[in-house]
């Protein structure tokens, strides 16, 4: 009896060991996707001010909300010269200070 208490604490530590391990891992993940994201604000926000004012006073990105940005984001994209990649920076930008 006493030997199946034990082998169940044992049980109940790793179960519990497991738990928070995917606890931190999700954590973790999670703080890198924001990171990852702010990473992708910052670039758009610098790719917006250098190339979204050449043709017409820089607009403000709180102007719009987010879906009226994207189809004025894919005419002026190719006006731009953006990459894929741009855009979709100079998209989390306005996206992240846009109209709510
Ligand atoms: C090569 C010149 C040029 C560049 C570079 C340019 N635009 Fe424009 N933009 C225009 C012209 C021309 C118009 C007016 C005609 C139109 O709306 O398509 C305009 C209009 C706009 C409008 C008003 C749209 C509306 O519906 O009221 C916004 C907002 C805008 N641009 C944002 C941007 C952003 C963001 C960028 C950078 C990704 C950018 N523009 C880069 C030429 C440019």
């Amino acid at each position: 009896m006493k030997k199946y208490l034990y082998s169940l604490a044992f049980l109940g530590a790793v179960i519990y060991s497991c738990s928070t391990q995917t606890k931190t891992k999700t954590d973790a993940a999670s703080t890198m996707a924001s990171a990852a994201k702010a990473e992708d604000i910052r670039k758009g926000q610098d790719i917006f001010s250098q190339r979204c004012g050449r043709c017409h006073d820089l607009p403000a990105p709180s102007a719009f909300t987010t879906s009226e940005w994207k189809p004025i984001l894919e005419r002026m994209a190719p006006k731009a010269k953006l990459t894929a990649d741009e855009n979709s920076w100079v998209m989390a930008y306005v996206d992240a200070n846009a109209k709510k």
